[in-house]
């Protein structure tokens, strides 16, 4: 049949948009551009859909100041908050208190930011860290679980480190001798760890003992990636010469174009303050650090210290950056004679 004989027919036979204001014209084409409107009208509805979504994103991002989520973040668990029984305060930080936690039955660690007015370069901070959390996976970097988004509740879920932190552990056994064989090991990991963060092109910008934990067999695990970057993004951008002046490279200080050699740096602190169980620079100021720093001063080892360390301290500590040894080439040191 070429032609439609009754109402019934072109009824049956046309299909209407809902808006009935474009009924007379699509009445009027013919089935196949009437099918290419229909298709499009479906893509321009989808477009729309898509469109309300994203303005959703950026609407609950604004007013709930919720992690941001992007093309890497949007695959992270997202735990709700009630369903965590928070445990005693095991931490506290700048803008966020650590909590051992209750998940699912097993102990976690929850960093949850307290401060609600939280500004935007904390939030950035926080981003970063579950971003650069999410990225880095190593037996001896904190494991991320998972992020509950929601506003007063924003927090990090991680892996527990059950034996706190390394600054801890060494200071809080001050008049105890360490086992030489514990700070070796913890030398190692640390060497095997600095290693693959470098290799994954990221520089962590914050290596002292505070960011080094340790869990119940006594493994390194490092947390507080809230200011790792790419090494492409060194030098640019805000908050780029941060860092606790103890650990804090003579290029920092001089806000000088900086790498990764930064982190062998702190590297060298945190090995020092390891092998004689000190705090270093105890009651000196920042301005007397700088200095000292600046002028390439070296941290006194002590006989106890194994030579192969000495050595390496004072390497990893040279104001020349470019002299500094990379943690590779830390891999194949023999270190420990
Ligand atoms: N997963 C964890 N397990 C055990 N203790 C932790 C954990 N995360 C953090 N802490 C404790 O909380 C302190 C602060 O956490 P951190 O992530 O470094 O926060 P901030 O960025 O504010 O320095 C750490 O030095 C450590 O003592
Ligand atoms: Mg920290």
């Amino acid at each position: 049949m070429d032609w439609l004989e009754n109402d019934e027919e072109i009824e049956k036979r046309t299909i209407y948009p809902k808006d009935n204001s474009q009924n007379a014209f699509l009445s009027d084409t013919t089935s196949s551009s009437r099918k290419d409107l229909e298709d499009k009208l479906n893509q321009e509805k989808m477009k729309v859909n898509r469109l309300e979504n994203e303005i959703q994103k950026i609407k609950s991002l604004k007013d709930n100041k919720s992690y941001n989520k992007n093309s890497i973040t949007q695959y992270i668990h997202e735990i709700n908050f009630n369903d965590l029984k928070l445990g005693k305060k095991i931490g506290q930080g700048g803008f966020s208190e650590i909590f051992e936690t209750k998940w699912y039955n097993q102990k976690v660690a929850i960093k949850v930011i307290f401060d609600p007015n939280i500004n935007e370069n904390l939030l950035n901070e926080f981003n970063n860290e579950i971003e650069k959390l999410f990225i880095l996976r190593h037996p001896n970097i904190i494991a991320l679980y998972g992020i509950c988004p929601k506003s007063q509740k924003l927090a990090i879920v991680t892996e527990l480190a059950n034996k706190g932190s390394l600054f801890d552990y060494i200071h809080k056994n001050q008049n105890i001798n360490i086992p030489i064989t514990f700070k070796n090991k913890i030398t190692t990991q640390l060497i095997n760890t600095m290693s693959y963060i470098h290799e994954c092109n990221f520089v962590h910008r914050d290596l002292k003992t505070q960011n080094i934990l340790l869990d119940d067999n006594l493994n390194i695990k490092l947390c507080d990636f809230g200011l790792t970057k790419l090494k492409s993004e060194l030098n640019s951008g805000s908050g780029q010469y941060a860092g606790t002046p103890a650990y804090m490279a003579p290029e920092l200080y001089e806000r000088k174009f900086y790498d990764e050699k930064i982190d062998v740096f702190a590297f060298g602190t945190v090995i020092w303050e390891l092998y004689s169980q000190k705090i270093p620079y105890f009651n000196c100021e920042g301005s007397e650090i700088k200095n000292k720093v600046l002028n390439g001063e070296k941290l006194l080892c002590t006989r106890n210290f194994p030579q192969g360390i000495v050595e390496l301290i004072d390497k990893c500590r040279l104001v020349d950056k470019n002299k500094r040894p990379s943690f590779k080439d830390m891999e194949k040191m023999n270190l420990f004679n």
